[in-house]
């Protein structure tokens, strides 16, 4: 049998941005796996369940290190779900887990979860709500993630799923909250829905997905200038599209416009179709979970709207926007309009300008620059 330490050491993090500074396996995964073994040896394969493992160090560490096969997996971001198949076909353990929306056919009987704590307080609820929901009643969880992004608000947000919940002594920076006694539930809190009267549109959100029901302060400022864009355009695309705010605001402002929104967030997905549907325009929102927009076609789309991630996963990183706009370049039509917003210290133009092409700053308040890159007539590149 191979040895963890052996698997652990071969993780790759590939399709997400590999670089120095962004490892597969760290010290929280170590410290989930340790502290949950013996349960994980007691339950067998089938009553367990990781949920947002970031590569497949707690799904892979802990089928070799117990024997385990039939381990059920969810994981928000497309990009590790990715990186974990890839993981496990490299070391020959692709048949050892199955992958599941976040729900009944998840959790159903399981004795042990191992989480990754999210960082986002809404997603860790709408997480521990279902773990409650549909675990067996005597389940455990052992979630854990590096100090400096706990908090002990995680533990309110247990608390309100699990009659137990106990933080573990810490080691090597890393420490975990263990999570027993689901609480009786009353209707599940997921997906929010609030009225946004300030741009005329409903919006419903998964607790995982970017700002919840609420209007980032960046994407409101992209929507003030809707009526600049391309006007000829019939193809649109919402790229990180979040909960569907910017791709329903113009299939509103725009009846001859088809947008796709593309995330790789299971949730978020999930709520901009939902979004779409509340404000009757899932005719023309089409939703897609994709990594940047590897799986739409080249030369295929008038106008990209984006307001980019900087952060990859947990680390502040600008690799995930470089991979959208090198993306953009390539399925937007010659002639075809890049908006963009962005933190304005981040001075993305020089990238767009080089991935996408001409590019104007064409407004800038205090915080934020919101800038079109015109896609050059003469640049054609291959699909
Ligand atoms: C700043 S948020 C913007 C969300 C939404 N468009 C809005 O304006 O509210 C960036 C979005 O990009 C998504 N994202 C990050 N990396 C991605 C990738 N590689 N492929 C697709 N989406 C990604 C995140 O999940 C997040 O929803």
């Amino acid at each position: 049998m191979q040895e963890v330490d052996d698997v652990l050491g071969r993780l790759r993090r590939y399709p997400d941005v590999e670089a120095v500074n962004l490892y597969a396996v760290d010290a929280a995964d170590r410290l989930i796996l340790d502290v949950a073994a013996d349960a994980l040896a007691e339950a067998g394969g089938e009553r367990v369940v990781v949920i947002d493992d970031g590569y497949g160090a707690l799904t892979l560490g802990a089928v070799t290190a117990h024997g385990l096969s039939g381990v059920r997996v969810h994981q928000d971001l497309l990009t590790g779900e990715l990186a974990l198949a890839n993981n496990a076909r490299a070391l020959g353990l692709a048949d050892r887990y199955t992958t599941h929306e976040l729900g009944r056919r998840l959790l159903a009987d399981a004795r042990v979860v191992l989480l990754r704590l999210p960082r986002a307080l809404s997603g860790l609820a709408e997480i521990a709500d279902a773990i409650a929901r549909y675990a067996d009643p005597k389940v455990q969880v052992f979630a854990g993630a590096r100090d400096k992004y706990l908090t002990p608000a995680m533990n309110d947000v247990l608390a309100e799923s699990f009659g137990y919940v106990r933080a573990s002594r810490g080691r090597q920076k890393s420490r975990m909250l263990l999570a027993r006694d689901p609480k009786p539930l009353g209707s599940p809190p997921f997906p929010v829905r609030k009225q946004l009267d300030e741009v005329g549109l409903e919006v419903v959100a998964h607790g995982a997905a970017f700002s919840g029901p609420r209007l980032d302060i960046g994407t409101r400022f992209l929507l003030d200038h809707v009526r600049r864009m391309k006007p000829d355009a019939r193809d649109a695309i919402d790229l990180g599209c979040g909960t569907g705010i910017l791709a329903v605001a113009l299939a509103k402002a725009r009846p001859q416009v088809s947008v796709v929104g593309t995330d790789q967030s299971a949730a978020a997905v999930a709520s901009a179709r939902a979004t779409a549907v509340a404000n009757g325009v899932a005719d023309r929102v089409r939703v897609l979970r994709d990594d940047a927009m590897t799986g739409v076609a080249g030369n295929s789309a008038d106008l990209v709207l984006c307001n980019p991630p900087f952060h990859v996963g947990a680390a502040v990183h600008t690799g995930s926007a470089i991979k959208m706009f090198s993306e953009t370049g390539r399925v937007l039509r010659p002639g075809g309009e890049l908006w963009t917003v962005y933190n304005s210290h981040l001075n993305y133009r020089g990238v767009m300008e080089r991935l996408v092409g001409k590019t104007d700053v064409v407004g800038r308040n205090r915080k934020f620059t919101v800038t079109r890159s015109v896609r050059g007539l003469r640049d054609v590149r291959q699909e």
